[in-house]
């Protein structure tokens, strides 16, 4: 990529973390409150991937993976999509083997984590208690003289969100993450299912490039021409760029999430897929 072609994107960020801590939550309640446009028909789509624009204006693009076995599952398959793993923590309760392995799994690919302690609306929140346990894996917070940035919230009441999503926006600062959206896209499979009305629906997310409608996409061992777009809000696109994530509808059979597309000729993704096939 020419260096004048290369344009500020938005970072990709996982939520990860035990069972119950509130990841959801937190990413219902982000939701809620940072919405770009209405909702078209009135109907959420569940696309576990959700672009937001906060209030400083900034775009961040949020993974909902059902826990880290999603994150495992994509990096097994070689996928490299997350550029900020967000470890949520209950404050009522500790750092459990899950946020360990959460923790494992960011520190393992690389990816930079942001803690975020929940639940402190409870009257038996103790954050102090979280922020030790973290010390006590050389995971070392901010205000204890550390580099982890940390945020203390409530995503139940919306406390500290905000706050949250700059520290989000501070991290990807650093990260200085761009792509070049003036070429065909490429990007990764987060999740596939058949749609017995539309056919097979494909949640991906684009990396590099653009996206178009009646573009030729080659994902894992399926083909197909993008006939349709949507992002999570059900909102028909035309085209969608570099960290958007976006349902597509046209592919002839389910790709594997983590499988890598691109866009290509017919002649070219016949023949590609054909051979994966046949592997
Ligand atoms: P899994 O996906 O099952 O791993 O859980 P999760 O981490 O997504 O947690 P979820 O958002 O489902 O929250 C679990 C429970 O904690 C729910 O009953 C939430 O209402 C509650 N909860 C989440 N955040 C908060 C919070 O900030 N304060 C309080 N009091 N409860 C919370
Ligand atoms: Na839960
Ligand atoms: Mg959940």
């Amino acid at each position: 990529d020419k260096e004048e072609d290369l344009v500020s994107r938005a970072p990709i960020v996982t939520i990860m973390g035990h069972v119950d801590h509130g990841k959801t939550s937190l990413l219902d309640y982000i939701r809620k409150t940072n919405v770009t446009q209405g909702e078209a028909g009135g109907i959420t789509q569940h696309i576990g991937a959700y672009d937001v624009v906060t209030s400083s204006g900034k775009r961040i693009t949020f993974l909902d993976t059902p826990g880290h076995e999603a994150f495992t599952a994509m990096r097994a398959r070689g996928a490299k999509v997350t550029d900020i793993a967000v470890i949520v923590i209950a404050a009522d309760d500790s750092v459990m083997p899950q946020t360990v392995e959460a923790i494992n799994h960011a520190q393992v690919a690389g990816v930079p984590m942001v803690f975020a302690i929940n639940k402190i609306d409870k009257p038996d929140a103790n954050p102090n208690k979280i922020k030790e346990a973290l010390a006590n894996m050389n995971i070392l917070v901010e205000d204890w003289g550390g580099k982890y940035q940390c945020q203390e919230l409530s995503a139940k009441k919306g406390i500290g969100v905000e706050d949250l999503l700059e520290k989000i926006l501070l991290e990807a600062e650093f990260l200085d993450l761009k792509a070049n959206p003036k070429k065909n896209a490429t990007g990764t499979v987060i999740e596939a299912s058949l749609d017995k009305g539309k056919g097979y629906l494909a949640t991906v997310l684009v990396q590099s490039g653009t996206l178009k409608i009646g573009d030729m996409v080659l994902a894992g061992s399926h083909y197909g021409k993008v006939k349709a777009m949507l992002d999570y809000r059900g909102n028909k696109l035309t085209k969608a760029g570099p960290s958007m994530p976006v349902q597509i509808l046209g592919l002839n059979g389910a790709p594997q999430a983590g499988d890598k597309f691109n866009v290509t000729t017919e002649r070219e993704a016949k023949e590609i897929a054909t051979r994966r096939e046949q592997l």
